[in-house]
């Protein structure tokens, strides 16, 4: 009987070391789906300062309708006024991920992945992944917005109110608003498989987590492979819009933004007044008036955009050097001039 009983026990404590044994040589596993502020975290990386804050009848889901539609119902409540009389959060930013390489801003294997992709080419930043940036309306925005902007560069919340009001010519959110978009924005982070790490990378992450010394470096490759703050530099028109940049457009290319940018907001009047289409009448318009000092000179209206009438009016935002480039704006001449039969 004591025999049994001590080696039961024996083996109860050898099952008990294994285990134990096991357990303390599992490491915290990174995939493709693991959030990289999450993994960040693991790191000792500081979390960042706009977490989610969802009280007050607010939600993803409710952040979801909101971009979308520019209406939502708080949980119990009543719906609010439509935000934006003249625009919806995607009238101008994408929701999901827009640049091959996330560590890099190219206007041209942007178009190519968003042609690929069933993507518009936008003059606002894709917001997949806005969670993950520590700094908003940068480069040159503050010689649009100003003052607005030095509130909004740090902080998130204040990004997405000056947007609302400015950008999308709205009205401000109420809290449970804002903080639903938030909520929603959050269903957009960056995901570890978007980072195009190589299988020694996420070898090189994982070893290093709880090493002090190699958390620093894993923290700086994470962040080496996606940009925290999307670059925004204005850019005037051509000094002599006859010649323009002086530079010789593929028409080919032009078309591509043609079809994914200028139609996504003017084909049926969709955010615009303006109506566009790809008629021969439309195409001709827009070529006639591409070297002229103009209002409808695409030069003009592409890096200066049109200016809203005091919020009563709808406008159109300008495309800086990252959003569209002078070889770029050269191409959808070239597609224009090429008129159609
Ligand atoms: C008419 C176009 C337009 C509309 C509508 C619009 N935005 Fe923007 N938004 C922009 C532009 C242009 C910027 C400039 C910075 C950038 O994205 O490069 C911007 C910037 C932002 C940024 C900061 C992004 C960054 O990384 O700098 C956030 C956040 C944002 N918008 C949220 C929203 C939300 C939420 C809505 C809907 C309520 C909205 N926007 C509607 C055009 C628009
Ligand atoms: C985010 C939406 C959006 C995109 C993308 C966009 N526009 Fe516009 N555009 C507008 C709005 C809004 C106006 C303001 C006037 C209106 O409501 O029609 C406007 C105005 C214009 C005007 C001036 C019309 C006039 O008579 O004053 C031209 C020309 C124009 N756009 C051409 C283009 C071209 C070409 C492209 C593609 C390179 C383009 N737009 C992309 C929304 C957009």
């Amino acid at each position: 009987m004591n025999k049994l009983l001590l080696i039961s026990i024996l083996l109860i404590s050898c099952i008990g070391l294994f285990t134990l044994d096991i357990w303390q040589g599992q490491k915290f596993q990174i995939n493709e789906k693991a959030s990289v502020e999450n993994v960040l975290r693991q790191l000792g990386d500081q979390p960042v300062e706009h977490q989610l804050n969802l009280k007050g009848g607010a939600s993803a889901k409710i952040g979801e309708e909101l971009f979308k539609t520019g209406f939502a119902k708080r949980m119990g409540g009543r719906k609010k006024r439509k935000q934006s009389k003249h625009f919806v959060c995607t009238s101008c930013h994408n929701i999901t991920k827009e640049d091959p390489d996330l560590s890099v801003s190219d206007p041209q294997a942007r178009l190519e992945y968003a042609d690929k992709m069933g993507l518009p080419f936008l003059q606002g930043t894709s917001l997949y992944g806005a969670v993950n940036r520590t700094n908003f309306y940068n480069g040159d925005y503050y010689k649009k917005y100003g003052n607005l902007v030095e509130k909004a560069n740090d902080n998130l919340r204040e990004a997405i109110q000056l947007c609302a009001v400015e950008c999308a010519q709205g009205r401000r959110l109420a809290n449970w608003e804002l903080e639903s978009i938030l909520g929603y924005l959050w269903s957009l982070e960056l995901k570890m498989g978007d980072l195009n790490l190589t299988a020694q990378d996420y070898q090189y992450i994982e070893n290093a987590i709880g090493k002090s010394s190699d958390q620093k470096k894993a923290i700086e490759l994470i962040k080496s492979k996606y940009l925290q703050a999307s670059p925004a530099t204005f850019t005037p028109p051509p000094t002599d819009r006859k010649k323009g940049y002086g530079l010789t457009g593929d028409p080919k290319n032009g078309k591509l933004i043609y079809e994914l940018s200028c139609l996504h907001c003017h084909q049926n009047q969709r955010y615009s007044f303006f109506n566009l289409d790809e008629s021969k009448l439309s195409l001709d318009y827009l070529n006639n008036h591409f070297p002229k000092y103009s209002h409808a000179s695409i030069y003009q209206v592409g890096r200066y955009g049109t200016p809203p009438l005091n919020g009563k009016r709808s406008y159109m935002p300008q495309y800086t050097a990252e959003r569209m480039s002078n070889q770029q704006m050269e191409d959808l001449r070239a597609y224009l001039a090429q008129g159609r039969e």
